[in-house]
């Protein structure tokens, strides 16, 4: 009993307690018990251990991704006929969807975004990093946050999207105004403005939507208007335009959040980041550990869709579950000395993109983008090293906490 008290009141600090680092939490966590534990601040079950976060996402049957109207995404005006189409839109992300749903909309995905299929976008990725970089000069100090690390990610999925260059500046504001309609904390006016803003994004997206259409080009936003998904139809307009979104809401402040943490790790171990100058055929390996060890999202949600019984705690249907891919990445019984930065170890069964039919379709791209943007960043500036502030770890966001700010001399 006292045990289960102490599991609440952890994850009432994650919550609510601007906790700088949470990973020492997490620890106690998982090793509190049976590692599931009730919160009645999140008013869902925490789930920690590795086996139990894989075996929970796995199990679409037994677990649902429908929560988009029980999490920060749903919260809107319904007298709002404007918020009403927001959400229209927004509420059909195959993210948030079962099957069959899902596996039609994913369909779509299957070809484009595999290893292979994405390797011809190197060439792009290579050339927008270095444009991004080139802004830049050695020895001089920013945070990397709002710099480089956001500029590339959102250049990147815009060059593949197809949007127009000139437009690039504006998908980023739009896109940052969409994620912030996915957090919780931003509610009343800030919330009717990012939703207003969002809506001039999917207007604009619908508008390029339509052009491809009728006139397809080599690109993303093409292959989305055009491919017919398994069950031999196209998305509708407000299916296509939502994916799109996704593509950014997904992918932008994870990629981020890897840029972040790779420069960190490197930072904090100079011996690793020499191996890289001497040997840049290392870092896809060693990306693999910086995702294990850091991972851009620290929670995933499931809602139970009957009556389950995990790690000996009743779950009942209906009630929401989070499970803590951070916590899963650091446990003993999957990772050995899980707490060392370790690039010699086999990582690579790391959760951080997920598991099962939901695992993250954007893996390969955001691994491809890791590897080029850290190989450019050792090439430009190999002697980077910190900058005269300390990193801030974002403590009011329980989903990403990627750095908020990252100092870096370049
Ligand atoms: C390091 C970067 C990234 C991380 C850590 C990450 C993590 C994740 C995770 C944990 C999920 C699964 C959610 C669940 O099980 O419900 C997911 C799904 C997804 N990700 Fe990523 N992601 C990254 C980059 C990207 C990129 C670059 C894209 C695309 C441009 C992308 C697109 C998606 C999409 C579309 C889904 C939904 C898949 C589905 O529900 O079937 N992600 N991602």
């Amino acid at each position: 009993m006292i045990e289960q008290e102490d599991a609440a009141a952890i994850v009432r600090d994650l919550v609510i307690g601007n906790v700088a680092d949470p990973f020492p939490l997490y620890d106690r966590l998982r090793e509190i018990g049976t590692g599931v534990h009730w919160s009645d601040v999140l008013g869902a079950w925490v789930v920690t251990r590795y086996d139990d976060v894989k075996a929970m996402v796995g199990s679409h049957e037994a677990f649902s991704s429908d929560t988009f109207f029980d999490g920060a995404p749903g919260i809107h005006n319904p007298d709002d006929p404007e918020q009403r189409r927001f959400i229209s839109i927004s509420s059909r992300q195959f993210i948030f969807q079962d099957p069959p749903t899902h596996t039609r909309i994913r369909s779509i995905f299957r070809h484009a975004f595999t290893k292979q299929a994405i390797k011809r976008w190197r060439a792009t990725m290579e050339d927008v990093a270095d444009e991004v970089l080139s802004r830049y000069r050695p020895g001089q100090e920013l945070d990397i946050m709002p710099g480089l690390a956001a500029d590339i990610p959102v250049a990147v999925i815009a060059s593949m999207l197809g949007v127009p260059r000139e437009r690039w500046g504006q998908l980023r504001e739009w896109s940052e105004s969409f994620g912030r309609t996915l957090d919780p904390g931003v509610q009343g006016p800030l919330r009717d403005q990012s939703i207003g803003t969002s809506l001039e994004m999917m207007d604009y997206l619908g508008d390029l939507l339509h052009q491809r259409r009728a006139d397809p080009q080599d690109d993303l936003i093409s292959l989305i208007a055009t491919t017919a998904a398994d069950d031999g139809e196209r998305l509708t307009d407000e299916e296509a335009i939502s994916q799109l979104t996704l593509l950014l809401a997904a992918g932008n402040d994870t990629t981020a959040s890897l840029i972040g943490s790779a420069m960190t790790l490197l930072i904090d171990h100079p011996d690793v980041k020499q191996e890289l100058k001497d040997d840049p055929s290392r870092i896809p390996v060693v990306i693999e550990e910086m995702l294990r060890f850091d991972p851009p999202f620290h929670l995933n949600f499931r809602k139970a869709r009957r009556d389950a019984v995990f790690g000996g705690e009743q779950i009942k249907a209906g009630q929401m579950c989070f499970q803590v891919i951070a916590a899963a990445n650091r446990d003993p019984r999957q990772f050995g000395d899980p707490n060392t930065f370790d690039i010699t170890r086999d990582a690579s069964k790391h959760l951080t993109f997920s598991h099962g039919i939901h695992f993250c379709v954007g893996a390969p791209l955001a691994r491809m983008e890791g590897e080029v943007v850290l190989s450019k960043i050792l090439e430009r500036f190999p002697d980077f090293s910190a900058g005269s502030t300390p990193p801030v770890r974002r403590a009011n966001n329980i989903l990403a906490r990627g750095w908020h700010s990252r100092p870096v001399t370049l």
